[in-house]
């Protein structure tokens, strides 16, 4: 039976961390960091992040400003909004939800955003960065909250064969990068992989990122590996991920649960960048850091 990858747990203690360096600034007489986050339509999946978003930042003391745009919000007037926050000085970070309805070109919006406000790390400079691996960006939040959590535990990737399923611009990809930056042995799958299996059962460290639920079966997986689910669907009303969870913990050293695993480590690294740009807005970067 594996190690349950706890990402509740996890996340009190960064959030706990967060909150009192928040404190902290706001003791010295600086003003709080601030989010602004930003949603185009009614997708109910996106509403839910949003608002688990918008209410992690209350906790740890990160005001967070809402913009809530109708689904055919144009192209141009999204633009515009993103184009205001660049310049507003009271904001820190802006996070733009993803997906966009078909009329508002995404990569459009993300290169619009000011790199030093781009608290999601899609900027092509941030991703530039990662690639180049150059401190000093914004590293995506799921790609940064599944190290977060390896780290807590212990698990190192140097030298590791790690398979990650998906290479989605928000996970997969920049995810993989942010492995080989730590010394893995990478290998990325995706709808076109011939045999996906061949794959998964090398990995020492096997991480899914598809939003297909169930795609990970017990055959998939060598023993002992550590397993990370990114996948988030609905089945048969209950939420699960890409993994078959119930089957695979028995043969899996360490493995996150769907929900309570990558999900809040997600969040807690979005306070994290949120946190990181208001000290580079404010020049405190030499100050002490919550990770
Ligand atoms: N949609 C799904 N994941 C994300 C994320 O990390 N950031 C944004 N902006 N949208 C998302």
């Amino acid at each position: 039976m594996a190690t349950i990858l706890d990402g509740r747990a996890v996340s009190r203690i960064y959030r706990e961390r967060i909150k009192e360096e928040v404190e902290r600034f706001k003791r010295l007489g600086y003003r709080e960091p601030s989010l602004a986050v930003v949603l185009v339509g009614n997708d109910p999946a996106s509403q839910v992040y949003v608002n688990n978003k918008q209410k992690a930042c209350k906790k740890v003391g990160i005001r967070s400003l809402f913009y809530h745009l109708p689904e055919d919000t144009p192209e141009e007037r999204l633009l515009s909004l993103v184009g205001e926050l660049n310049e507003n000085p009271e904001v820190d970070g802006i996070l733009v939800q993803l997906p966009l309805p078909k009329q508002i070109n995404p990569q459009k919006v993300i290169e619009t955003i000011d790199p030093n406000k781009d608290v999601d790390g899609f900027h092509p400079e941030n991703m530039g960065k990662l690639f180049s691996n150059l401190e000093g960006g914004f590293v995506p939040c799921t790609p940064l909250g599944i190290k977060l959590l390896l780290d807590h535990y212990g698990i190192d990737l140097k030298g590791k064969d790690v398979t990650v399923v998906g290479a989605g611009y928000i996970v997969g990809k920049p995810l993989s990068v942010l492995m080989l930056n730590l010394n893995a042995t990478v290998t990325v799958c995706h709808i076109y992989t011939k045999d996906l299996k061949e794959h998964t059962r090398r990995a020492d460290v096997l991480v899914s990122a598809t939003g297909v639920p169930h795609l990970i079966k017990e055959d998939m997986v060598k023993e002992g590996a550590v397993v990370v689910d990114v996948g988030i669907s609905k089945k048969d009303g209950k939420i699960v991920g890409d993994v078959d969870f119930e089957r695979v913990k028995e043969k899996a050293s360490y493995i996150t649960p769907v929900p309570g695993g990558v999900g809040p480590m997600t969040i807690t690294a979005l306070l994290l960048n949120t946190l990181k740009a208001y000290k580079k807005h404010l020049g405190l970067e030499g100050a002490a850091s919550a990770v």
